[in-house]
């Protein structure tokens, strides 16, 4: 028997599912040169030991339950908990999470977790930051070198020319802890950030949700199930039946950054005022020294364009071969 291909990506994933997360290690689940190295549960959309928990029902369910999942920092950084439970559900999947997996979380932190296997695979591992970056932020303080060991970072998060969701300004993974994001976004990791100017754009319309519905398939069946308070909550905030596929989408353009096109700007998170938790970028054509980003921190790169229709193709087409 020929030794199986080694994997073109091997990705640890910080994630708080969360109905969208949930449905994002399902799609990554089903890519066949991609590996699951480990799970870190963040709070953000319900508290980390609902994240962990629901994180180790969805590795069961696509048949990943030995992959380890690691709980993260209960809090944020700076701020109190704060979560969303009036778009996940009160379990974090739509009401729906079932039984409880047998599985326990690993006894290392999720931030303990990421370094012990950066530092063991350096250069080899992609990080997929689907939540507050709480966790990433003390990795980093753990291991300041974590940018050398990571070979990259796709991180959802952020919203520039669009509005906020938690806030007119602010996105939920930078506004649930700013000073972890700020902290992140500086850091020089080659980082990629797929922000709600993007995943506006990954729209499950009713059509393509009954798709996911009627498919005979473990993942598709699951994916439906723990859907009623998400698409309930977006489909009052649209006006018409669907939901916005954010996590799903970054996973899709970390697997295929063809998907997307990028442009590189230093990203600042605002840390005071009504604005705190927005994420800024200075866009202006020239160089000026004043009225911008006011250091001379890192670029990251930032997904300007997505071919949306693709990529929810290739979602559909994970979660119900
Ligand atoms: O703003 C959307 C992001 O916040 C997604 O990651 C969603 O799961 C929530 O965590
Ligand atoms: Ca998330």
């Amino acid at each position: 028997m020929p030794p199986a291909p080694s994997p073109r990506l091997s990705v640890v994933i910080d994630t708080d599912p969360g109905v969208d997360d949930a449905w994002a290690i399902l799609f990554l689940a089903a890519q066949p040169d991609v590996e699951i190295v480990a799970v870190g549960a963040a709070h953000g959309n319900v508290p980390t030991a609902v994240a962990a928990a629901n994180a180790l029902r969805v590795l069961d369910i696509a048949g990943l339950d030995h992959i380890p999942v690691a709980a993260g920092h209960p809090t944020p950084l700076q701020q109190p908990l704060r979560t969303s439970e009036f778009v996940h559900g009160v379990d974090g999947l739509g009401g729906n999470a079932g039984p409880a997996s047998l599985r326990r979380t690993s006894q290392e932190s999720a931030a303990e977790q990421l370094v012990r296997l950066a530092r063991q695979r350096p250069g080899e591992l992609t990080l997929l930051a689907l939540a507050p970056l709480t966790n990433i932020a003390l990795a980093l303080r753990i291991e300041p070198n974590l940018p050398r060991y990571l070979r990259r970072v796709v991180c959802m998060g952020g919203a520039f020319r669009v509005p906020g969701n938690v806030t007119a300004w602010a996105e939920a993974n930078s506004a649930h802890d700013p000073e972890a994001a700020e902290e992140v976004l500086r850091a020089g990791f080659d980082l990629t950030l797929v922000p709600l100017d993007m995943t506006d754009h990954a729209w499950a319309d009713d059509i393509w949700l009954k798709r996911i519905a009627d498919a005979d398939a473990p993942a598709a069946r699951f994916a439906s199930s723990v859907l009623d308070t998400y698409v309930a909550l977006y489909s009052s905030t649209r006006g018409t039946v669907g939901c916005v596929l954010h996590d799903p989408l970054a996973a899709a353009i970390m697997v295929d950054e063809s998907l997307a096109t990028y442009e590189e700007h230093q990203v600042m998170v605002e840390l005071a005022g009504h604005t705190r938790g927005a994420t800024l970028l200075d866009a202006r054509k020239f160089t000026v020294s004043h009225g911008g980003i006011p250091d001379q921190r890192p670029p990251v790169r930032i997904a300007a364009t997505v071919d949306a229709v693709t990529a929810m193709d290739r979602i559909h087409h994970a979660l119900t071969a």
